[in-house]
């Protein structure tokens, strides 16, 4: 045990080449446009280096699978190519998240418009670790009538929490056109706890109508923070207590159908000290009947911040401003602890087509944003959002789209759909097309990580072999452990970002990393780990942190 003797990240040794000036060629954010998705892709997971898991409705999607459109597939990083995925139950507007074990479960959905699909609204999906790079053999399990969640749930967050379950938040029962009017007020686990009975919780009821897919996270002692409407609290998964926090300013709502987005910013050693980002959503009343809402009207530009300690709440949120307003951003965290701001529109509202004045087919929405922002936590209040230097797409992602971070390191951007069904030729027709945003790092000659061990304990020191640009050897280093998350309806679950101290050898050839101390700041399960050296990021390299053992597991590791 070292204990917390490596408190500082240090700077890399020199070497013969260091005094090369760094080259500037190849710099830039670049969109690049490959591949289409097949189904639209509304919800979306990393499942391995190579493959995405995309969910949509079960309608009429253009790739088939026995003879009838999918509602699953599985989309190929390597190939930019999308197969079917054999999905027995309709995964439409469900979440996700991995499992201590590394096993992945899709859970929630809808009751189904099309003969082939089954209900899928306490649907409980299966995707086991699958190690063949085109997932050949790898298959989605269900077994509605015998593994299925308590209630029925559309429009749920899940959430990966200490003991490496799943927690299920909120939801409404079945079908409503806008607002959340037959709600479930309560929580579930998977795998279940309390004999399956699930929790009531007060934040539901409190914070209805507009309070679907809570944004949730696990914080570093194993509480969730969580927010609904314009509300959020502390929740206690051991005592099961609510602890009220401060609303978010402003009357700003954050939660389906007002979808804003959040994220827990990177936890850095040795304190772990969670701060909690909120971004876009809107500030109209969620009084109004839907009819009298307007596509036209704009969405808040309002990000608050707020660190989530004793001093810090009772600061309570500090606000800082988009370069555009924002309904149903995501944020996406990058392994250098920058967030991209993406996607979304700059007025109206989530949901299928129900306000007064919907745009093309059906969307709430308009005036797309297209251009990506760059959040730097560290920098000044004021000056921590830019564009600059970035690019701007022409295509709209806005109702049902996703983006993530992938191995490779930049952004998958998929779907959009504000429609009820696949619908082409109008305006925000139903989107096929896969964008990558690609980082600076992605053109130019990147550090590497080999011979990773496949797992790693908590509070454990273990060494990795580096090979690091000549050119880059003066850069500071990062190294970050990372869950990519699950991407549903402008929120990004259980994606994460726990930076460990690190000491490269004399030689500059070994890293010697400090695992996190202890399974709640960072839940046990599957993660990446990137390099960062100066400004240029490696590809990730994917671990099982923890024991690898199925939910729900021991405390493992030491307190912070
Ligand atoms: C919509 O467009 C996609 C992609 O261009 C195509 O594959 C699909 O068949 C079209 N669907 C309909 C319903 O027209
Ligand atoms: C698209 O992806 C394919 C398969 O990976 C690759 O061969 C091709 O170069 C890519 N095209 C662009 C424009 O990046
Ligand atoms: C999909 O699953 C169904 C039911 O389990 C099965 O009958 C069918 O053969 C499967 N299709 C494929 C392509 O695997
Ligand atoms: C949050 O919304 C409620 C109405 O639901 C309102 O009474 C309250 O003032 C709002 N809080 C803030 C800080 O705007
Ligand atoms: C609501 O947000 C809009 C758009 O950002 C802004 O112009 C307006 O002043 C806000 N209203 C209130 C009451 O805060
Ligand atoms: C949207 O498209 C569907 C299918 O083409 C059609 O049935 C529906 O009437 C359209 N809705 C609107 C508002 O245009
Ligand atoms: C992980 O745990 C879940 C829930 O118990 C189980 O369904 C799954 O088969 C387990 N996966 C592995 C790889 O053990």
């Amino acid at each position: 045990m070292i204990g917390n003797i490596l408190l500082t990240l240090p700077v890399i040794a020199l070497t013969a080449h260091s005094c090369r000036a760094a080259p500037t060629e190849g710099k830039g954010w670049h969109f690049v446009q490959n591949g289409t998705t097949g189904i639209v892709a509304l919800e979306s997971i990393i499942v391995s280096d190579t493959l995405a898991i995309f969910f949509d409705r079960a309608t009429n999607d253009p790739l088939e699978i026995d003879g009838h459109p999918a509602w699953g597939a599985l989309y190929n990083l390597e190939t930019n190519t999308a197969s079917p995925l054999n999905v027995t139950t309709d995964a439409f507007c469900g979440s996700g998240s991995f499992l201590s074990n590394g096993t992945m479960v899709s859970v929630g959905g809808h009751n189904p418009v099309i003969p082939e699909a089954e209900d899928g609204r306490n649907g409980i999906r299966v995707w086991e670790p699958c190690d063949d790079p085109n997932g050949e053999g790898c298959v989605l399990f269900e077994d509605p009538e015998k593994l299925h969640m308590a209630e029925t749930r559309w429009y749920a967050t899940s959430l990966r929490i200490f003991d490496g379950s799943v927690m299920i938040i909120g939801g409404v029962h079945q079908v409503t056109p806008f607002f959340n009017d037959d709600p479930v007020n309560n929580v579930e686990f998977f795998p279940p706890k309390d004999g399956g009975i699930p929790r009531p919780l007060d934040l539901l009821e409190r914070s209805l109508p507009a309070n679907l897919f809570p944004r949730s996270f696990a914080l570093p002692d194993g509480k969730i923070f969580m927010a609904a409407g314009n509300q959020t609290i502390i929740y206690d998964v051991e005592k099961n207590t609510e602890t009220r926090l401060p609303d978010i300013p402003n009357g700003v709502r954050i939660t389906n159908p007002y979808d804003g987005t959040a994220t827990l910013l990177p936890l850095h050693p040795p304190e772990y000290i969670p701060e909690i980002l909120v971004c876009g959503g809107t500030n109209t009343s969620d009084q109004l009947p839907m009819e009298e809402l307007s596509s036209q009207t704009p969405a808040s530009d309002q990000c608050s911040r707020m660190t989530l300690t004793p001093e810090g709440i009772e600061r309570g949120w500090e606000i800082e401003r988009l370069l555009e307003p924002r309904m149903m951003p995501e944020m996406i965290l990058l392994p250098n602890g920058e967030i991209v701001i993406i996607n979304g529109a700059q007025s109206g509202y989530a949901a299928i087509g129900t306000v007064k004045d919907t745009i093309g087919n059906n969307s709430n929405a308009d005036h797309p944003a297209f251009t990506p922002s760059i959040y730097t936590p560290d920098a000044p209040l004021g000056q921590r959002i830019s564009n600059a230097g970035m690019p701007t797409t022409d295509i709209a992602r806005i109702y049902h789209s996703t983006v993530t971070l992938t191995q490779k390191g930049n952004l998958l951007i998929a779907g959009s759909n504000p429609n009820g069904r696949v619908v082409n030729g109008t305006q925000f027709h139903s989107e096929f097309r896969v964008e990558y945003l690609n980082p600076p790092y992605m053109t130019v000659e990147r550090p590497q990580l080999s011979n990773v061990p496949k797992q790693m304990a908590f509070n454990s020191e273990f060494s990795v072999d580096v090979s690091i640009p000549s050119r880059l050897t003066q850069g500071d280093l990062k190294v970050a452990l990372m869950d990519l998350g699950f991407s549903s309806h402008a929120f990004h679950s259980s994606s994460r970002l726990v930076f460990m101290d690190a000491q490269l050898s004399g030689d500059g050839k070994t890293l010697s990393i400090k695992s996190p101390p202890n399974n709640r700041v960072y839940p046990p399960g599957p993660a990446y780990i990137f390099l960062t050296v100066g400004d240029v990021s490696s590809p990730g390299v994917r671990v099982m942190v923890g024991s690898g053992a199925t939910p729900p597991v021991e405390d493992q590791g030491v307190p912070i």
